[in-house]
């Protein structure tokens, strides 16, 4: 399962729903920590994307590798709660947000998502259509539509 974890967390970093999240209305003037002021009715939302396609914070950072964080689990710097797990969010995973306001849904979602992961490869074998790989998603106003494809399923070979 930590690499099916892996696998998840890889799509949500290059593939997750919003270029940007936690998108928030400031009612008041705010100041940040750092000094910087946002006047009241200013729209604000954090960089998921650009913060998920950080080389400074991930290596080949445009580059979808699968087991990218399995491998960062087994590193000695690493705790028992794992920091890579899909559902482990910090200012570097923000694909269920961060802070006060964070998904609760995720431990559900993130097993509901490993119950038919687990299904699927147990059960057919799967590919796209000859030739063809994932489709681009189409990003408008800040949101990810997935592309569509075929994808083709038989009966797994045993
Ligand atoms: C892969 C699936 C999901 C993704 C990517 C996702 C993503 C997010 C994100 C990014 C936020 C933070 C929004 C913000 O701060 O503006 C959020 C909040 C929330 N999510 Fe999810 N979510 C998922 C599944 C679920 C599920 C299955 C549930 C319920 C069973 C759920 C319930 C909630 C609730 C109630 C909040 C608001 C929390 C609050 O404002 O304190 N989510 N979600």
């Amino acid at each position: 399962m930590h690499k099916i974890d892996s696998f998840l967390r890889e799509t949500q970093r290059l593939d997750g729903l919003g270029l940007v999240t936690m998108r928030r209305l400031a009612l008041r003037p705010f100041t940040f920590s750092n000094g910087v002021t946002v006047p009241a009715g200013t729209l604000i939302a954090i960089p998921t994307n650009a913060t998920h396609r950080d080389e400074s914070i991930y290596s080949n950072a445009d580059k979808f590798d699968g087991f990218r964080f399995a491998r960062l689990r087994g590193s000695k710097e690493d705790t028992v709660t794992s920091r890579y797990q899909t559902v482990s969010t910090s200012s570097e995973n923000l694909s269920f947000g961060l802070g006060r306001h964070t998904c609760p849904g995720r431990f559900f979602a993130v097993n509901e998502v490993k119950a038919l992961f687990a299904y699927i490869v147990a059960t057919y074998d799967i590919k796209f259509e000859e030739g063809k790989g994932a489709p681009r998603a189409l990003c408008i106003a800040g949101v990810r539509f997935p592309g569509t494809a075929n994808v083709m399923f038989r009966t797994r070979q045993k």
